[in-house]
């Protein structure tokens, strides 16, 4: 490494901050691990914008990790809605747990004994104990990553361990001396990779701004910005498709609640059917309406139900797109003429009114929204 780079990386970075960083977000200048921890895991897989509405209203439901592991994980599961990846809301009560009961309610300082808790890698591990300890702990999220293998020029995919472990390295290297300089020089790291040096449009390629880093950026000397970090080739992911049966009788539906092992575990969710690779349109013959109620529900009230049905109506197909997989969901309307009870806890009748009170999928969600929202009309008509 560059020396004249590496003594004055921190420095200039800092500074860099000083006129171009995000300043004044609610979860800056806090030293509270819990307020850190809860904010880097909500940032890291959702909008700054979007954080910014929904961390203060998560903070005041659980206000501390006491709170937070006490809860009912429905609780946490129907506060997250809408943010998606539930596993960081299931790993964050878990986490909760683990903090009360191994370290005695007290987030430990150390990045390695961070890490070792659930839901916490390494760059977050570091990220905690720089904002909330000031311990000297670096970060290698997707923007550093960026940063640094422009900077550097390392070439190589960075899902290479060797790869990775070499911008481990120069993360570590770059450090400021001074732990008091941790939290805005970490700050600093992810704001410059989300803004200035950015994956497609980096500031050096423009006219308007300048990058501190010009004369030192070995990507940039070379002319290699775009073409660093090396693309990671991803395939195609796969598609499904499912059937699922929007159930009401009067003003409640029938929701199931997944198992906490799948995707959008926990939460509750119209009952579905299994996943099968989506196949072309025209090929799927509509389901007989029996065969939908045994590939959906419970068997035991199959046959019951049958009875008490009326017509079954082709509703939406909604398309979601999951990090390694699409899935085509059916939408089949019926409507019953009285609810009958289900046995298992995990199928309920819900009023529309009370679907606040429980964790739907995003898509799940603006589907009975639209229907309580109507429901509304026809009241006030
Ligand atoms: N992404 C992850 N952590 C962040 C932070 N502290 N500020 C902005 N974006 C982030």
């Amino acid at each position: 490494m560059s020396k004249a780079l590496s003594d004055t990386f921190a420095a200039r970075l800092i500074a860099w901050h000083g006129h171009s960083g995000r300043s004044g977000l609610p979860w800056q200048g806090n030293r509270d691990p819990y307020a850190v921890w809860v904010s880097e895991i909500m940032l890291q897989q959702t909008q700054v914008t979007t954080v910014l509405e929904r961390y203060p209203r998560f903070m005041k439901r659980f206000p501390t990790v006491k709170k937070l592991a006490a809860a009912d994980i429905d609780e946490v599961l129907a506060e997250w809605a809408g943010l998606g990846y539930y596993s960081r809301a299931r790993n964050l009560h878990t986490c909760a747990q683990q903090v009360m009961q191994e370290f005695s309610g007290k987030f430990p300082s150390d990045p390695a004994l961070l890490e070792q808790l659930k839901g916490i890698g390494r760059s977050t591990a570091g990220a905690i104990a720089a904002f909330a300890f000031h311990e000297r702990a670096p970060i290698l999220d997707a923007n550093v990553k960026r940063i640094l293998a422009r900077l550097f020029a390392v070439e190589g995919s960075i899902q290479n361990k060797v790869v990775n472990d070499r911008l481990w390295q120069l993360a570590t290297a770059l450090l400021p001396n001074d732990p008091q300089d941790m939290p805005v020089y970490t700050q600093a790291l992810m704001d410059f990779g989300a803004t200035w040096c950015t994956a497609r449009k980096p500031v050096c390629l423009g006219s308007e701004r300048k990058c501190p880093f010009e004369k030192a950026c070995q990507a940039n000397l070379s002319d290699q910005v775009l073409a660093l970090p090396q693309k990671v080739v991803k395939a195609k992911s796969p598609e499904f498709d499912c059937d699922m049966v929007l159930i009401r009788s009067g003003n409640s539906v029938l929701l199931q609640k997944r198992p906490s092992k799948a995707i959008w575990g926990g939460l509750w969710c119209l009952p579905e059917s299994a996943w099968r690779p989506k196949a072309a349109q025209a090929l799927r013959a509509p389901p007989a309406l029996e065969q939908l109620l045994a590939a959906t529900l419970p068997q035991e009230k199959v046959g019951r139900l049958l009875k008490s049905c009326q017509q079954l109506f082709q509703g939406e197909q909604i398309k979601h797109v999951f990090t390694h997989r699409r899935l085509w969901m059916q939408i089949w309307e019926l409507d019953f003429i009285k609810p009958l009870e289900f046995s298992n806890p995990d199928v309920q009748w819900v009023a529309l009114n009370q679907l606040g009170r429980y964790g739907l999928p995003q898509p799940i969600k603006i589907l009975l929204q639209g229907l309580s929202q109507a429901r509304d009309g026809d009241l006030k008509n």
